[in-house]
């Protein structure tokens, strides 16, 4: 069994999995792009959105088991720290990073992530809600903008400059009826430019909070393979059964247990030992011809 046929983690797989368990599984400098949603602290009671036609707080849309809110933005940063590292590992020399954000954590996000990585940040994109839900409170002004931010590990990497009017760092849709019923699901008018600006079909899409599989259904339709990692169940079997809709070729995975996500990094321990101590012998064996 190499890699690419590996149980979880393995190349367009979908696995109902913590994202730092599957990134365990993911093998250096492998990914062209990282483009991922992370939660960002929006379970709140205090803020709200709209669900089936209803208005109400993002955390009756979530459901209270969405853990989803942080009390500092320090203490967000040290929750994703892990996950960052994990990205660069698997990050190809040329890959990017592509994270969304709350708006008010991109500041001290973008200093830290090229303090403690080996990342440059490159821009923020932002994305306008034609139509945004109305103000309930009137005490503020309506949100409309949600903001990623772009980040390289060196100067060169895919970049597929289009027409100049199509490429400002900045892009417009309606909100409206979604795919599922993911309380946080990206429109695909979000993700499509992003999958076509920075990767080329055949390349490798990772995304270790896939939600409803957004990212990883745009990435597939473009023509690059993928990696999906949600923890949840529930919203597992949301993304898989849209893109088994899709008639997506893609492995599903639902380790059924602790032990045998331990059985699978084991295994995948020795297919790499066992690679090594082959190239070994191959070259003593060349030294000694
Ligand atoms: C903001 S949502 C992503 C929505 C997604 N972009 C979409 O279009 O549906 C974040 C997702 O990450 C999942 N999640 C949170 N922590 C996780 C972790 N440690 N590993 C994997 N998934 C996680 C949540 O359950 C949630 O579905």
């Amino acid at each position: 069994m190499n890699y690419k046929q590996k149980q979880f983690g393995g190349i367009n797989s979908f696995s109902n999995l913590d994202g730092k368990t599957g990134l365990a599984s993911v093998p250096d400098n492998f990914v062209d792009l990282v483009l991922t949603d992370p939660p960002y602290g929006i379970a709140d009671s205090t803020k709200l959105t709209k669900t089936k036609g209803q208005i109400g707080s993002t955390q009756e849309a979530g459901g209270n088991d969405f853990q989803d809110s942080w009390d500092s933005v320090e203490d967000y940063y040290e929750w994703i720290k892990p996950f960052i590292a994990e990205f660069v590992r698997v990050m190809k020399d040329n890959g990017s990073l592509i994270l969304f954000l709350d708006r008010k954590y991109t500041g001290l996000i973008i200093r830290n992530l090229e303090k403690h990585f080996d990342l440059n940040f490159k821009n923020k994109i932002y994305f306008k809600k034609k139509n945004p839900v109305p103000s309930i409170r009137k005490n503020n002004y309506r949100s409309t903008i949600e903001e990623a931010v772009w980040f390289t590990k060196s100067k060169q990497c895919t970049f597929n400059f289009g027409a100049q009017g199509d490429m400002l760092q900045f892009y417009e849709g309606s909100i409206g009826r979604k795919k599922t019923k993911h309380p946080t699901e990206k429109y695909g008018w979000m993700i499509e430019p992003l999958i076509k600006n920075h990767t080329r079909p055949g390349q490798v899409v990772l995304d270790t909070f896939a939600g409803s599989a957004t990212t990883l259904v745009v990435a597939k339709k473009h023509g690059c393979d993928v990696i999906g990692f949600e923890k949840e169940a529930r919203f597992y079997e949301i993304a898989r059964a849209r893109m088994e809709e899709e008639q997506m070729d893609l492995a599903f995975h639902a380790p059924a247990n602790e032990s045998a996500i331990v059985a699978e990094l084991d295994f995948l321990m020795n297919v790499e030992l066992a690679a090594i101590t082959s190239s070994a012998a191959n070259l003593s064996n060349l030294n000694l011809a």
